[in-house]
């Protein structure tokens, strides 16, 4: 499609910076997640953090980046229109713990076992803070604080805390935030590989999208515009028994290390196997401009990255799909943020502490996407000719999971993986622009004759 670059000068002053900005490194934040009592303080809360939340423009001229999403329940406590409700998807009103099952949240990952208040319907707003330095950070908490204790209306549920690991490493001990989807009209991110522009509408409601036209929108348009959805999920990482799964199936032909790169696709610098195969090259995970820029047609039997490797599933990029779909409709924006402290070096055995990633994943279509990606390719292998096969890391083996290594003469099929990921709570929530955070937090007298006036 139209990948017209005139097509979508994108409005930069009005989009939340948290869509089109990667995060700042080294970084430290939090996400608070609040609940509104009083529907005329919920809006004055909205009122009084508009003036910090950042624009895609401003990036990089302020040290804090504040951003700001509300859940379904929140746009109901904040008295949106029932008309404007009924404008927003399915899954986004029912809510991530109503549709759990079919994406594979089931055990331990189920919503019953989900820490509180995940799950319960409560998170109405959700405020994430990030800051380049920690002083810088307790410093605008302190400001974000004291907005709280003017508005008794408002109940704080839970602060979640993360941080930038040494070398951005997930628990698991990855680097992640690489990939990054090349948006038409995106001039604000380092792009840091060829791929053919996606269109911006996929991403940023009020542009066209790969078909050509602009997705649905909540309405009013002025609440739609701008905007996007996030699906927000905890994810706790078993890294122990990870590290003993490795342990217990790597070979004098094939290191623990090689196998854990096989499962993810990158090495832990992130540096690719389709451009480092046989070890880790550091030089090329700290290189932005290389470290994307890979394709997988000249390894269509996974010799180099299996087929069913993480990366490989989640952004199959040329890959031929034995079930046929644009890929270019199910790219995502990812932000993730570690969360808990890393379980040190060599240690086999869990410590009981809670780690893992804060998994944003932003789009038009985030909720559909997210469960299109989790049914069809992280709980199924299906598109890739794997059958029952699961992905190996985020998968949610039951302890039968199967990982299959492409290998000559033969491959070498893995058995046995356990739940290495468990879902501990998430929710979907809408990405307003700034704009329509003011529309939001004005009262419904003031929204009618606003919304009237630019019909
Ligand atoms: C705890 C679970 C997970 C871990 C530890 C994890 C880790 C990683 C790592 C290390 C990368 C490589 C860095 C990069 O290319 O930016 C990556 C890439 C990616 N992951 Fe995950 N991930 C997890 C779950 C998920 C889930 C649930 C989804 C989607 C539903 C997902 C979607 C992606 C996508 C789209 C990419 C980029 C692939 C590319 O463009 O090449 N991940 N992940």
């Amino acid at each position: 499609m139209g990948t017209d670059q005139t097509a979508s000068k994108l409005e930069l002053e009005d989009i939340q910076s948290i869509i089109l900005r990667r995060r700042p490194s080294p970084y430290c934040g939090c996400h608070v997640l609040l609940r509104i009592e009083d529907a005329s303080q919920g809006r004055e809360l909205l009122r009084k953090l508009s003036p910090y939340v950042l624009s895609a423009a401003e990036y990089g001229r302020q040290e804090t980046w504040m951003a700001v999403v509300i859940t379904y329940q929140g746009l109901v406590a904040l008295e949106v229109p029932e008309s404007s409700l009924l404008s927003f998807p399915a899954a986004f009103r029912d809510g991530m713990a109503a549709r759990a099952s079919s994406v594979g949240d089931t055990g331990e990952s189920s919503p019953e076992h989900w820490d509180r208040p995940y799950g319960t319907g409560d998170i109405h707003v959700g405020i994430t803070l990030l800051s380049t330095t920690d002083s810088i950070f307790q410093a605008s908490l302190e400001k974000a604080r004291a907005v709280l204790a003017s508005l008794p209306g408002i109940t704080l549920l839970v602060r979640e805390d993360f941080a930038q690991t040494p070398g951005a490493r997930t628990p698991f001990g990855y680097k992640d935030g690489i990939s990054f989807p090349n948006i038409v009209g995106n001039v604000v991110s380092l792009i840091v590989d060829d791929e053919e522009p996606i269109a911006a509408g996929e991403f940023i409601f009020g542009y066209p999208g790969e078909a050509g036209r602009m997705l649905a929108m909540p309405q009013p348009a002025l609440l739609g515009r701008n905007g996007t959805f996030v699906s927000f999920r905890k994810l706790h990482s078993n890294v122990a028994a990870f590290r003993r799964f490795l342990n217990a199936n790597a070979t004098p032909a094939m290191s623990a290390e090689l196998l854990a790169a096989k499962m993810v696709g990158r090495w832990p610098s992130g540096a690719p196997l389709m451009l480092a195969p046989e070890q880790d090259a550091p030089e090329l995970g700290s290189d932005l401009q290389q470290m994307n820029n890979f394709t997988y047609g000249q390894d269509p039997k996974g010799l180099r990255c299996p087929i069913g490797a993480h990366i490989r599933r989640m952004n199959p990029r040329d890959t031929a799909l034995e079930v046929m779909t644009n890929v270019k409709i199910h790219r995502i924006i990812r932000h993730g943020t570690s969360y808990g402290p890393p379980l040190p070096e060599n240690v086999l055995e869990d410590d009981g502490k809670e780690r893992g990633i804060f998994f944003i994943f932003l789009s038009a279509k985030a909720p559909e996407t997210f469960e299109f990606l989790k049914k069809e390719w992280i709980n199924s292998g299906n598109f890739l000719g794997l059958g029952a096969e699961e992905d190996p890391i985020a998968g949610a083996h039951t302890g039968k999971g199967m990982f299959s290594i492409p290998m000559k003469p033969i491959r070498r099929r893995l058995q046995d993986l356990e739940r290495f990921t468990v879902t501990r709570g998430g929710e979907y929530g809408f990405v307003p622009s700034l704009s329509a955070l003011r529309w939001l937090a004005s009262s419904p007298a003031e929204r009618a004759t606003a919304t009237s006036s630019t019909t």
